[in-house]
This record gives C-alpha cells, sequence and structure tokens, in this order.
C-alpha cells in the first residue's frame, strides 16, 4: 500500500534532490575572480577603518582608564560605599565602622558637613576608629580584582583629613544636636598610616609603603609609591588598603592608585588595552558615544567642561548603561587616545535628544548646546589665543587637534518628535560659519530612516548608518553598497557588528564582519569612514559585591583586571585596517556559491516562504599605487574547501612568491577568551606559485588575505 508516509518521503526526497541540484549546479562551476587593473579604479578612503567608543561595558572605569580603585570619590551609590569594605584584624579588641559622608546632596546631616575639597568632591568616607587593637582600615576591591604584577610600580594617592570629631559650627543660637552623632574620640590620629596592595584575606603583602599624617581639620593630598618584588605571582584576588593601628576619625577622598600607564602618560590608559588598539592602525576614534553622548535625561549628556583639568576638578556623571562614569577619562583623554593611535577625532556633539526620549526644541532653547558645542570644537583644535585653545594649552596641549569630522547627536532616528531636521541645521549653520572646512554628520540615514531625513537646508554631506546584525543577515546585506548612488550622500557607518558570541564575538560572527567588510571596501570611495562597536568588554560575572560588568554581548576586545584578549572579529578589524591599498581594484566575480539561508520570523511578516540563497564567498581588492602591492581578501563562510581561480587582469610583473594572512577555524562558533586568548587568531604563511591566473583553495571558515606583488600598474 502507498502509505502517505511512503508519498511523503518521496516528495521530501523529489526536493531534497532538486535542492541538491540546484545547490551543487552553481557550486560545480568553478569560482572566479577576475581583478581589473585596466580601468580606472577609485581611491580608498583615507579614513575608512576607525573606531568607536563609549563608556559601555566598564570601557574606561575597570577598562581602558588606568584607574585601579573603584568608587575613588564615593559617589557611586548614595546608600554604601560600593567597592570598599571595612578592615579589621581583631574584632574583639577593635571597634571601628565606616560611613559615607554627604552622599546625596540634599538633607546633609549638620555634623557630616564641612567635608567637601570641592564643588566636584562633596561627598567622602569616614573610617572612625573607636578602639585599636590591631590592625583598622578600609579596603578597596578594584574593579573586580585589583591586578597585582612582578616588578611594578604602582602610584597610590589620597586626601584625608586626619583629625577628631570636633562640634560642627552653629550659629549663635542656632539649635544643638539631640546626640552627637559619632563617638568623641581623641585627637590623636596623627602618625603612620599604612598602604598595601594585599590578597583579599590579607594573608599576603604584595606591595606597602606608608604615610606620615599630619594632624589637621583641612584636607591633604599625600602621595607614595608601592612596589612588588620580582618573584611575585600574577593575580587579581587582591586588594588596596589603608590602615591605621590608632583610634581617630579618619575622613577619605579621591583614593588612586595607578599602575604603569601607556607611554608612562599622567591619568593614562591600560598598556595592554592601548597597545591593542595602536597595533589595529585605526584613522579615527569616534567618541563619546553613542547612547553615552546623549546620557538617559537631558541633563546626563556627556559633560565635557567637567571631565577637563585635574582629576579633583571632575565630579563624573551618571552614564548610560547603568553605572557612573568618574569621567577620569575626560575629552583631553579621548584626544589624547586619538594621538597615541595618530588617528582623528570624530567628535560627536550632544545636539539636544536624549535616551529618555525628550528633546530640546530647534531656537532660542536650542542656542545653549549650540553654544557648548561650538566651545568643545574650540577647545578640540583652536588655536591657544582662543579661549577654549588656551584651555586646552593650560590643560597640557598647546597643539590643537585635527579635526575634519563632527556629528550631531547620536541615532536621532529614536526621537519620535521629528525635530532632528531643525536641530541638525541650526548646529551645521552655527558650526560651518565658525568653522567653514568642518563636515557635519547626520545621524539619520536615508536609506534606513527615509521619513524622518533632514530634508531641509542643504542635504548632509555624510550620513551616519547603525547595523547591529547576525551573520546571516550580514552575507545577506554585504552587497548593499554595491547599489548606492554615488551622487548621494557619503557614508558613515558609524556602528556596526555581527552579534554572535558573548561577551565578544565568535568565528561566525567574525566571518559575517568580514564579508560586510568587503562590501564597505568595495565601494570605499562613498563608504568614507566605519567602526565596530562596542569596542570593549570587561568580561567580569556578578560577584557578592559587584555586579556582572558587561551590559552588551558581541563586543571585540575582552579583559579582565589581569589580562585581555581579542576576539575572532579584532583580528578581522585589525587586518583588514593593516593590509589595505590606497585604490580599489573592481573585481568581476563569476559562480559564486550559494546557499539557503534559514527563514525568518520577518520573512513571514512579509510573505517570504522560500528561503532565499545568500553567497557562501565574498571578496574585495585594493592596491597600493606606490609599492604595487595588491591586497586581496576573500572570506569562506561554509565549513567547505573552496577553490577560487584568481585571474588578474592588465598585471605587468607578478612576484611567484606572495603572503597569505589567514583566520580560522575548525568550527564556526569557536571564540577566543581569557583562559583561551588565541583560539583563533591570525596565521601568516609564505605562497608560491602566483601568477597572472592562480587558483588557491580556501580553508573553511575563513578570511584569508593575500598580499600579491605587482610592478606599479595602476595611473589614477
Ligand atoms: O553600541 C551600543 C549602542 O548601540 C550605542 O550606544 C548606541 O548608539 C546604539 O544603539
Amino acid at each position: 500500500m502507498y502509505t502517505f508516509k511512503k508519498l511523503f518521503c518521496k516528495i521530501w526526497f523529489g526536493i531534497s534532490c532538486l535542492s541538491v541540484f540546484m545547490f551543487t549546479d552553481t557550486n560545480a562551476q568553478t569560482t572566479k575572480l577576475t581583478l581589473d587593473l585596466t580601468k580606472p579604479s577609485a581611491n580608498v578612503s583615507p579614513m575608512l577603518y576607525g573606531l568607536m567608543t563609549e563608556e559601555i561595558n566598564h570601557s574606561y572605569d575597570g577598562g581602558l582608564y588606568a584607574e585601579l580603585i573603584r568608587n575613588r570619590v564615593f559617589k557611586d551609590n548614595p546608600t554604601k560605599p560600593e567597592g570598599w569594605s571595612l578592615v579589621q584584624r581583631d574584632t574583639i579588641n577593635s571597634k571601628a565602622t565606616m560611613k559615607i559622608i554627604a552622599a546625596t546632596e540634599d538633607n546633609v546631616p549638620f555634623d557630616e558637613r564641612r567635608h567637601a575639597i570641592n564643588g566636584a568632591l562633596q561627598s567622602c568616607l569616614r573610617l572612625t576608629v573607636e578602639k585599636a587593637g590591631g590592625r583598622v582600615g578600609i579596603a578597596n576591591e578594584g574593579y573586580w580584582g585589583i591586578p597585582v604584577k612582578p616588578n611594578t610600580t604602582y602610584n597610590a594617592s589620597f586626601y584625608i583629613k586626619g583629625t577628631a570629631s570636633i562640634q560642627p559650627f552653629r550659629r549663635p543660637g542656632s539649635q544643638q544636636p539631640q546626640q552627637p552623632s559619632g563617638p568623641v574620640i581623641e585627637d590623636n590620629t596623627a602618625g603612620p598610616i599604612t598602604v598595601t596592595i594585599e590578597s583579599n584575606d590579607g594573608q599576603t603583602i604584595y606591595a606597602s609603603g606608608s604615610i606620615d599624617l599630619v594632624k589637621s581639620t583641612f584636607w591633604k593630598k599625600y602621595e607614595l609609591t608601592l612596589t612588588t618584588s620580582a618573584d611575585v605571582k600574577p593575580t587579581a584576588d587582591a586588594r588596596f588598603v589603608i590602615s591605621t593601628n590608632r583610634t581617630g576619625l579618619y575622613y577619605f577622598n579621591l583614593v588612586s592608585l595607578f599602575p604603569p600607564t601607556y607611554k608612562n602618560q599622567p591619568n593614562g590608559f591600560r598598556q595592554d588595552l592601548m597597545q591593542m588598539l595602536v597595533d589595529m592602525k585605526p584613522k579615527f576614534l569616534r567618541f563619546p558615544g553613542g547612547n553615552y553622548l546623549e546620557g538617559p535625561l537631558i541633563t546626563d549628556a556627556f559633560p565635557w567642561k567637567t571631565t577637563l583639568g585635574p582629576i579633583e576638578n571632575r565630579p563624573g556623571h551618571k552614564g548610560s548603561w547603568g553605572y557612573r562614569a568618574s569621567d577620569g577619562l575626560g575629552l583631553l583623554e579621548f584626544l589624547m587616545w586619538c594621538e597615541n593611535m595618530r588617528a582623528e577625532p570624530v567628535l560627536g556633539v550632544y545636539a539636544g535628544y536624549s535616551l529618555n526620549g525628550d528633546h530640546v526644541d530647534s531656537g532660542t532653547l536650542l542656542k545653549p548646546y549650540v553654544d557648548d558645542a561650538l566651545d568643545e570644537i574650540e577647545y578640540v583644535m583652536g588655536d591657544v589665543k582662543t579661549y577654549w585653545g588656551a584651555k586646552r594649552a593650560a590643560d597640557g596641549h598647546p597643539a590643537p587637534f585635527k579635526l575634519k569630522y563632527v556629528e550631531i547627536g547620536n541615532e536621532d532616528w529614536f526621537d519620535r518628535s521629528n525635530s532632528y531636521d531643525g536641530r541638525f541645521n541650526q548646529f551645521r549653520e552655527a558650526i560651518e560659519k565658525k568653522y567653514p572646512k568642518l563636515v557635519c554628520i547626520s545621524t539619520i540615514a536615508d536609506a534606513q530612516y527615509p521619513t524622518q531625513k533632514v530634508t531641509s537646508g542643504k542635504k548632509p554631506a555624510v550620513l551616519d548608518e547603525h547595523y547591529y546584525r547576525n551573520s546571516w543577515a550580514m552575507w545577506e546585506n554585504a552587497s548593499q553598497y554595491d547599489k548606492y548612488d554615488r551622487n548621494g550622500p557619503k557614508i558613515f557607518v558609524g556602528e556596526w557588528a555581527t552579534r554572535e558570541g558573548a561577551p565578544t564575538t565568535n568565528l561566525n560572527a567574525a566571518l559575517g564582519d568580514a564579508a560586510w567588510m568587503t562590501g564597505m571596501e568595495r565601494n570605499s570611495d562613498h563608504i568614507i569612514m566605519s567602526c565596530y562597536a562596542p569596542l570593549f568588554v570587561n568580561v567580569n560575572t556578578a560577584t557578592a559585591t559587584a555586579p556582572k560588568a558587561w551590559q552588551w554581548d558581541s563586543d571585540l576586545i575582552g579583559y579582565n583586571a589581569l589580562n585581555s584578549y581579542g576576539s575572532p572579529a579584532y583580528y578581522v578589524q585589525k587586518l583588514f585596517g593593516n593590509y589595505l591599498g590606497n585604490k580599489i581594484v573592481p573585481v568581476k566575480a563569476e559562480n559564486i556559491p550559494t546557499q539557503p539561508r534559514p527563514l525568518t520570523r520577518k520573512d513571514s511578516t512579509d510573505g517570504i516562504t522560500i528561503a532565499p540563497l545568500v553567497p557562501t564567498v565574498f571578496y574585495s581588492a585594493t592596491q597600493d599605487d606606490k609599492t604595487g602591492i595588491i591586497y586581496l581578501k576573500v572570506v569562506n563562510t561554509t565549513g567547505k574547501q573552496q577553490p577560487v581561480e584568481i585571474s588578474i587582469k592588465g598585471v605587468g610583473k607578478i612576484s611567484p612568491e606572495a603572503t597569505l594572512i589567514v583566520i580560522k577555524g575548525d568550527k564556526p562558533e569557536y571564540t577566543n577568551s581569557i583562559t583561551e586568548p588565541e583560539k583563533i587568531a591570525p596565521v601568516t604563511l609564505p605562497i608560491t606559485g602566483i601568477k597572472p591566473i592562480f587558483t588557491r583553495t580556501l580553508d573553511p571558515y575563513s578570511v584569508s588575505i593575500y598580499k600579491l606583488q605587482t610592478s606599479k600598474q595602476q595611473k589614477n
């Protein structure tokens, strides 16, 4: 009997054969890439690959900014001294407490006033030692640990008032408090104060020093260095402790501990992370966000003016990702970061729209924000004779920074009031009037948000597009820029990533990225800048005292207090930036194999019932017209080897020897981590047999960059 099941199997077999036939039919023919050196070629944008940054995932505090003390000005949590704990060796014979003073600016009890260092540092930590039967102090846990490394000198500093409790000043006739707020302690706190980096159980001291506390009712800054010995084993299972064995009231503020920084810059950057960025050779840095530019409320926007000067003058601010920002990494540090990488700033200025949806109307209400942006631009690029240029010089950097691009806001398509048109034009007119050479970038891309785009005034010269996709979507859309109208505004892909893998991306995401990047590179006459996001992630999970460090999955560079690593996507970014010519080489592709992509929910809404075929091989080629070197990038997204015939039309001489740089892995879900930092990492190999027409076999799941030496060919 011909059962239904048999019939179903037969039909299914038929369909399968058909699809295999369709799949293999296309795939059976040799894949060919013909690089054409005879055709006029366009320039690769000199700014094509850059970086985007913001304070997310503890990118700066607990990341690139080298400060090791968490909550150094005691503002992170108004209800408790987050990151701090009491150290009390002998709990029977000691009596000590600690308390945050003036953590909120309202309703500060009378006896807790008068402890501000200045307007920025108003709250502090009080250690009350009534009985000291042994060591008593305060410990900071750092950002998921204090990193201890051998032979390392740390710079410690803090403000302290070492004095006894005194009655606060009261106006004559004012009411006396019912009860004194703390114990009355003898005025006997002057003397040595011990400072240590030690194991969390206090049993091992890795580095130690002391300061001589002066008896004073006023704040005084103390500084010292702490050096570890050569035989110390690296660990992050450590804390920073300031301790005493004398009774007293001790007030602390701005407690800081810096390891050696990148190029020993003061208030500087973590060495390993900055080096990883420098190695990418990015051409620009887009900052300060992202959402971090906007803030949850209008009052939380990136407060660049209070991020300048000595760290004592920086109150910090709320941040946009659920934790406070110390602003130790402020505007000048962003610019120094650019300078370290020899990159240009792409400055995002706050444009009157914040994340909760509030906006400031264009016109007189918006004018102060426009003026603020003009001041900021002057700080970046103004001559020392200008007001803000002089401030920058006073902050230690007289030379103006090069600036060409200013981005007006961030992701203003979220602003449902449709006020961006007016806001953008008001900013642009004021900026162009004062700085005619600056280019203002609109955050609303015509192609993505056609109903919200800027329509009045001049057409924006550059539009910022953002894409967060999975690898299927990246592969499917990798050629979207082949079709862009060259007469339209230039495109800045200011945030994008293949989001697969957590917290850092996996190999499959890197294959999505690489495919997408070939599309940007082929069209880099029009796609003038691009930057991946987010850049950084502190990979620590929650502990008993600290929350999980990150808020966003699929990031580029991961780290904990001690170590760091690049994701497979990091290596793709690095290689694409490092191996790039200045001329686009046109490539004709034939018989590119395809595979059906799984249907999505959106497909069903759009009425798509047959899985669309997406390419499995992606490519781009550029040439350096000075050296003649061709950089051919080819991506194979499948688990099969893929032969490719490569022809170079119009090539004069070509060296039979070349270099292949390849990133690959056996499984697309393979990834890097703190414990396996280089499971997926590029390998560089010499290859031979290169001719005007040659065949190479692409490895499964691979990104291959062929560095081919030709005689100099291209004329335009
Ligand atoms: O990159 C993470 C966030 O994604 C950015 O802050 C924001 O601009 C985008 O929505």
